[in-house]
C-alpha cells in the first residue's frame, strides 16, 4: 500500500510541488538552520515539514521529531483505516495485491490459481478500493516497488509505503520510507506523520563498475560493512562520480537493500539516469521540471555527513552474502575457501532472480547475455532457475525482446508479476522435508525460514549474474570468473563476464491491458466485502486504554535469545493468508523465536500450570486468565520488515510492554502506535538478569514523559530473589497519547 500521489494530479505523471517544496525548503535554511549547508536527505525532508515554524528552536538529528507531509500488508492498513471512520483517504494511495501468488507452475497459471485461493482477499481490497478511491493494481500485475518505480517515484518527492523496501525509490531522488500500516493511516487520514530527524550517512562512490560487478555488490558490499543495525536511525545518501555511471534501476536495487542494515531509507542525487528512465517510462513532465529544479535535487556544497564512507565501484567485486543474516558478505574471490571452512555441501539446488529488488530491463539484459551462451554451449541449470519480472511492463518487455525465449530455451521458469519465493510462496518439489540444501537468489533478504519454509535451506544473496552463472555450475564453490564449465563437446568453457542494456532501444511495452489500475473517484455507498465466518477476514476491534495505573503482575512470556526478526515474531510463508484475521494470524506469533532459557525454539514454561507449551498457546492461556505478560528481548529486536503484525498480534494476545537492548526502527514504531509501550535497558547487562517466568511490575508508567525514566521491579521465578533495573524509551509527547488512548488509531477516531 503506498500513499504518494498529490491531489492535484489524476495521471500518470506525478510531479512533486517544487515550487512550493523549495519555498518551504529556503525558510527552514534560513530562518531555522541559519543558513548551514544540507545534504539531499534533509533537504526532502525539511522541504516536506508540514508547519516549519514550528521549529524556532532548530532540528537536533536523532532527537527533533519532525512531523511531514508525504505527497501508505494492505489487507491490515485497510482495516485499521476503517475504524477511522473516514470516507476517503485524504491523500492518493493505491493497493498493490503481490504477496499472496504461489510459485508453482508457472505465471499464468500460479495467477489463476491465486485468484481463486485468495478470491475473498482480493475483492476485500478491491471494495475497499473502490469505496475510498484507491488505486488497485490486481494480482498479476506486478510488486509493489517496480510499480511504483515505472509510475509514482518522482525525484525530490516523500512518498511512505506499507514496506520495508519501500526505498527502492530512492533510486529515482525520492526520500521513500518503510513504515507500518498504522503509519500509512496517518497519511491516509492527513495527519502529519512523525519522525525523528534522522542522521545522514554520505556515501562517496568513486571510479566505475567493470566485467562482474554490479549495483547489486555495491550495497552487498556495504551490508557487510555496516552489518544489520549499520544504518539504524540514518538515511544512507550516496554521492561523487561513481554515481553518475549507475543507471537508474541499479540505484534502486542499491536504495532497496538499505533496509537491511536497518537505515531509515537511502537516496540517489538526480542525474541523467533518472532523466532517461523517466522518459522512458512515459514520464516526460516530470523529468523535465525536476531538471528545472536540479539544485534542490542534489547536496549542498560542504555539507558535513554525520558519517562518511568512501567505495571505489572500479574495485569492487563481486560478493555472496549469507546464509541467514544479508551482512555476512563474501567477495567472490574468497567464497570457495568459506565453502570449503565452513563444511557446507558443495551444491546449488536452485537460482533463483529477480523481485523487487533486481528484475529490472538491465538485470535482465546482463542476465540473458549468460543464457545465451549456455546455451550455445548447450548447458544446462543444474538446479530449479526460476525468473520472477517486478511488473508487467517488465514482463512484457523481456518477452517482446526475445529475452524470455532465451531464459525459457536455456531451461529456466517464468514465474508471476509477484513477490513469489521472496515471500515464502514456493511449491517447492525438489527437496525433501528439512532437507540441507542452498539456494542463491538476487532477492534482498535471507532469513532462515524465508523462502522455502525450510529451516535447513542455506540461502545466499548474490546479483542476478552470479546467481545464474552459479545455477549453470551447480555448485556453491564455483567462480564464474576464473572457474571453467564443460560443454556438451565435453571441452572446457569459461563464460564472458555479462553485458547488457540499461534501457530497452524500443521503449517498454505496456503488456496485458488487463492488468493496468483500476482507478476511481470512491463511493461511499459501497459495502466493504468481508465473507460472514471468513477465516481470512476479521473486522478489527479497538484496543483498550490504558487504565492509568502502574502494570502490575506481568509474567514474562520470553526471555528471546540473539536475532528476532519481524519473520520471527510473525512467520510468513503459509501464514500469509491469515493476514487480514488477526485472531487466526496470532496463532504464528514469535513461533520462530529462541528461548534463551532453554535454547529451544517455540517452546515457553507457563507458570500458572507448570508446563511448558508452544508461544501462542502459553500467551493465549494467560490473556484468558486476565495476566499482562511482556518479552525480554536482545538488540534490535523486531529487524527486518515493516509487518506490523509482529506488533498488533503481541497486543492483542495481551502483551503491554517489551524490554530491549535495541529495536528496530520500523518495528519499534509500530509497537508504539498498537499502544505496547517499548523499554530499552539502560544499562544492556542488565538483559542477563532476566528470564521467563519472572514477575514484573513498573514504576514511572504513571507520570511518563519523554525522556524520563521507568523503573522495571523483578521477582524472579523458582527462585527468592528481587531486583530492580532502570529503562529509557523514545516516546514524544503525542506518541504517549497514543500509548494511553490505547493506540494511535484509537486517537484518530477520538478526534473524529
Ligand atoms: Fe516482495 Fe520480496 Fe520485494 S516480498 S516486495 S519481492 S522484498
Amino acid at each position: 500500500l503506498m500513499v504518494n500521489r498529490p491531489p492535484e494530479k489524476n495521471c500518470i505523471n506525478i510531479t512533486p510541488p517544487y515550487t512550493k517544496l523549495t519555498q518551504n525548503l529556503a525558510f527552514v535554511q534560513q530562518k531555522v538552520l541559519k543558513c548551514r549547508p544540507l545534504s539531499l536527505a534533509e533537504k526532502i525532508l525539511y522541504a516536506h515539514l508540514c508547519n516549519p515554524h514550528e521549529y524556532d528552536g532548530g532540528i537536533v538529528k536523532g532527537e527533533t521529531y519532525l512531523k511531514l507531509k508525504p505527497d501508505a500488508s494492505a489487507q491490515m492498513a485497510i482495516l485499521q483505516f476503517m475504524l477511522a471512520e473516514m470516507p476517503t483517504t485524504a491523500v492518493p494511495t493505491s493497493i498493490h495485491c503481490d504477496h499472496l501468488i504461489e510459485a508453482f507452475q508457472g505465471a499464468i497459471k500460479d495467477v489463476k490459481a491465486a485468484e481463486i485461493s485468495n478470491k475473498e482477499i482480493f475483492d476485500f481490497l478491491q471494495s475497499a478500493a473502490e469505496k475510498y478511491g484507491i488505486e488497485f493494481w490486481k494480482p498479476g500485475s506486478g510488486i509493489i516497488h517496480q510499480i511504483v518505480l515505472e509510475n509514482y517515484a518522482a525525484p525530490g518527492g516523500l512518498m511512505l509505503g506499507t514496506d520495508s523496501h519501500t526505498p527502492n525509490a530512492g533510486g529515482l531522488g525520492m526520500v521513500a520510507i518503510g513504515v507500518g500500516g498504522a503509519d500509512a493511516v496517518d497519511a491516509m487520514a492527513g495527519i502529519p506523520w512523525e519522525l525523528k530527524a534522522p542522521n545522514v550517512i554520505g556515501i562517496k562512490l568513486s571510479g566505475s563498475l567493470s566485467k562482474w560487478a554490479s549495483p547489486k555488490d555495491v550495497i552487498l558490499n556495504l551490508t557487510g560493512k555496516l552489518t544489520v543495525r549499520g544504518g539504524t536511525g540514518h538515511i544512507l545518501e550516496y554521492f561523487g562520480s561513481g554515481v553518475d555511471t549507475l543507471s537508474c534501476t541499479g540505484m534502486a536495487t542499491i536504495s532497496n537493500m538499505g533496509a537491511e542494515v536497518g537505515a531509515t531509507t537511502s537516496v540517489f542525487p538526480f542525474n541523467n539516469s533518472m532523466y532517461s528512465y523517466l522518459t522512458e517510462t512515459r514520464r516526460h513532465p516530470v523529468a523535465k521540471e525536476a531538471l528545472e529544479h536540479a539544485s534542490y535535487l542534489k547536496a549542498d556544497n560542504n555539507v558535513h555527513y554525520d558519517q562518511y564512507i568512501e567505495l571505489n565501484l572500479s574495485e569492487l567485486e563481486p560478493h555472496i552474502n549469507g546464509p541467514f543474516t544479508p551482512d555476512l558478505s563474501t567477495p567472490l574471490s574468497k567464497f570457495a575457501e568459506v565453502v570449503a571452512k565452513n563444511g557446507w555441501k558443495d551444491e546449488v539446488k536452485a537460482g533463483l532472480i529477480g523481485s523487487c529488488t533486481n528484475s529490472s530491463y538491465q538485470d535482465m539484459s546482463r542476465v540473458v547475455s549468460l543464457a545465451n551462451q549456455a546455451l550455445d554451449k548447450g548447458i544446462q541449470p543444474k538446479g530449479e532457475f526460476f525468473i520472477t519480472p517486478g511488473s508487467e511492463q517488465i514482463r512484457a518487455t523481456m518477452e517482446r525482446d526475445g529475452q524470455t525465449r532465451i531464459l525459457e530455451q536455456v531451461g529456466g521458469k517464468i514465474l508471476a508479476n509477484a513477490c513469489g519465493p521472496c515471500i515464502g510462496q514456493w511449491k517447492r518439489t525438489d527437496t525433501k522435508e528439512n532437507e540441507e540444501n542452498s539456494i542463491l537468489t538476487s532477492y534482498n533478504r535471507n532469513f532462515r525460514n524465508r523462502n522455502d519454509n525450510n529451516p535447513k535451506t542455506m540461502n545466499f544473496l548474490a546479483s542476478p549474474e552470479i546467481v545464474t552463472a552459479m545455477i549453470f555450475a551447480g555448485k556453491l564453490s564455483f567462480n564464474p570468473m576464473i572457474d571453467t564449465l564443460i560443454d556438451k563437446d565435453g571441452k572446457p568453457f569459461k563464460f564472458q563476464s555479462p553485458h547488457g542494456d540499461e534501457l530497452p532501444h524500443q521503449g517498454f511495452e505496456s503488456g496485458n491491458k488487463d492488468l493496468e489500475p483500476i482507478i476511481t473517484p470512491g463511493n461511499s455507498s459501497i459495502e466493504i466485502t468481508i465473507p460472514e465466518n471468513s477465516s481470512r477476514l476479521q473486522k478489527l476491534k479497538p484496543f483498550s486504554s490504558w487504565d492509568g495505573n502502574e502494570f502490575k503482575g506481568m509474567i514474562v512470556l520470553i526471555k528471546v535469545k540473539g536475532k528476532c526478526t519481524t519473520d520471527h515474531i510473525s512467520a510468513a510463508g503459509p501464514w500469509l493468508k491469515y493476514k487480514g484475521h488477526l485472531e487466526n494470524i496470532s496463532n504464528n506469533t514469535l513461533i520462530g523465536a529462541l528461548n534463551a532459557d532453554n535454547e529451544k525454539v517455540n517452546v515457553v514454561r507457563n507458570i500458572l500450570t507448570g508446563k511448558d507449551g508452544n508461544i501462542p498457546e502459553v500467551a493465549r492461556y494467560y490473556k484468558e486468565n486476565n495476566v499482562p505478560w511482556i518479552i525480554i528481548a536482545d538488540h534490535n529486536y523486531g529487524e527486518g520488515s515493516a509487518r506490523e503484525h509482529a506488533a498488533l498480534q503481541v497486543r492483542y494476545l495481551g502483551c503491554p510492554l517489551i524490554i530491549s537492548r535495541s529495536f528496530a526502527r520500523i518495528h519499534e514504531t509500530n509497537l508504539k502506535k498498537q499502544g505496547v509501550l517499548p523499554l530499552i535497558f539502560k544499562n544492556e547487562k542488565d538483559y542477563e538478569l532476566f528470564s521467563g517466568g519472572d514477575i514484573i511490575e513498573t514504576v514511572g508508567v504513571v507520570g511518563l514523559e519523554p525522556g524520563k525514566d521507568v523503573i522495571v521491579k523483578v521477582k524472579k521465578y523458582g527462585i527468592d530473589k528481587e531486583f530492580e533495573v532502570v529503562t529509557k524509551h523514545t516516546m514524544s509527547k503525542d506518541q504517549i497519547e497514543w500509548f494511553k488512548m490505547g493506540s494511535a488509531l484509537n486517537l484518530i477516531a477520538n478526534k473524529q
